[in-house]
């Protein structure tokens, strides 16, 4: 019999820039307040680079504390995923950019653009690739640099407020299975990934974007889109809060019933961190109680690909996510994309 392989969650691990930005320092750059952004969105502070790095140095940071935790040699990775909506370049992307600073000889690189949806999309290309044996140490990176990119007048304090740098990095590796050896399944106890669920729908596209530069703007960036911002984010907020709160539910629930169990049986929740309301209606919807929901976005804002990962990792260290838990992650975002993943750690 041709020999069977499940992948597994090796190892999970996130740097973030040490530049600490409070609402405070916002109420300086603009006019808003710590009250209206803690009521509206949860966020407390958030990190902001103010050094030289680009998103693959922030990924490559990430990558870099992931191999020293699992222990495993740069040598014996043989893919690289990366997830952002804040490359370096136009293009290439930055798995190939990674992929030189990490000094990982001819290794595959590519990139996953999905935004906030970045996670769920990772792993489940990673979780394919792993089952046919033929990658065994598969790296899946979220990285951003928002903060450059924000527009941190009045004008933009909708969004500016909202975002935030980091990266976290994720091995999946194949494991063989043994001649009787169950794949992981949401009744058994066997570690690994169990199932994943994507979505999109691009009638979302215009109404959370980055328009310019871009081909579809005349000259591809021009003096009018300039003038006009529109190299900022662009985002109807309560459209997306809807559709956010919307999409995480009914994929939530499609995957579990898939899988034939409730939201009940779930040990930890970990949703994309976009505002806090939205994982908290979310939460209460489906039943889930607080202590079952790992957030962070208190202390980072929205690292959009990072989000999931980065509470991965967090959850992980702080003893909330223990070998034998069964995982719900979930994200919303730009596309619009959505998508959830269930793992038993
Ligand atoms: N400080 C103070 N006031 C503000 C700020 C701010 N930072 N931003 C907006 N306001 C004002 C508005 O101008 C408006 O004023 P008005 O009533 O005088 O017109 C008022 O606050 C209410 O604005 P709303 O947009 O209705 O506020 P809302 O409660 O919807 O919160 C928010 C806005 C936080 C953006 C929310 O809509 C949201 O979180 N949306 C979803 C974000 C999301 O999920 N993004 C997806 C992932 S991102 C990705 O994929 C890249």
């Amino acid at each position: 019999m041709t020999q069977q392989f499940k992948s597994v969650i090796g190892g999970v691990a996130h740097h973030l820039p040490d530049n600490v930005v409070t609402n405070s320092d916002l109420e300086k750059m603009m006019e808003t307040s710590d009250a209206w952004i803690q009521e509206r969105t949860g966020i407390r502070e958030r990190r902001w680079v103010d050094t030289e790095d680009k998103t693959s140095d922030l990924g490559v940071k990430a990558v870099e504390k992931l191999l020293q935790k699992v222990e495993l040699n740069r040598n014996e990775i043989d893919l690289l995923i990366a997830g952002t909506l804040s490359p370096d370049l136009y293009f290439p992307g930055i798995g190939s950019i990674m992929q030189k600073k990490l000094n990982l000889p001819n290794v595959g690189a590519m990139d996953i653009r999905t935004q906030c949806s970045a996670f769920p999309y990772s792993l489940a290309t990673a979780d394919g690739l792993a089952r046919t044996g033929v990658y065994r140490n598969i790296v899946i990176v979220g990285a951003e640099l928002h903060s450059p990119v924000l527009d941190k007048t009045t004008r933009g304090r909708d969004v500016a407020v909202l975002f935030g740098d980091g990266a976290a990095a994720t091995l999946v590796k194949a494991v063989p299975l043994g001649d009787n050896e169950s794949r992981p399944t949401a009744q058994n106890t066997v570690s690994g990934v169990i199932d994943t669920l994507l979505g999109s729908d691009g009638n979302g596209a215009g109404i959370l974007t980055i328009k310019s530069p871009g081909l579809a703007t005349p000259g591809f960036v021009n003096h009018d889109v300039v003038e006009k911002g529109e190299y900022f984010p662009y985002m109807e907020g309560r459209t997306v809060f809807k559709h956010a709160v919307t999409r995480m539910l009914e994929c939530s629930s499609s995957l579990l019933k898939r899988n034939n169990i409730t939201a009940q049986d779930i040990d930890l929740l970990v949703p994309h961190q976009a505002n806090l309301r939205i994982n908290d209606a979310v939460a209460d919807r489906m039943k889930i109680p607080a202590d079952k929901v790992f957030n962070n976005i208190q202390k980072y804002g929205n690292t959009t690909a990072a989000t999931i990962p980065l509470c991965l990792s967090e959850a992980e260290s702080e003893g909330k996510l223990k070998k034998g838990d069964l995982v719900l992650t979930v994200a919303f975002g730009a596309g619009f994309t959505w998508g959830a993943n269930l793992i038993r750690w």
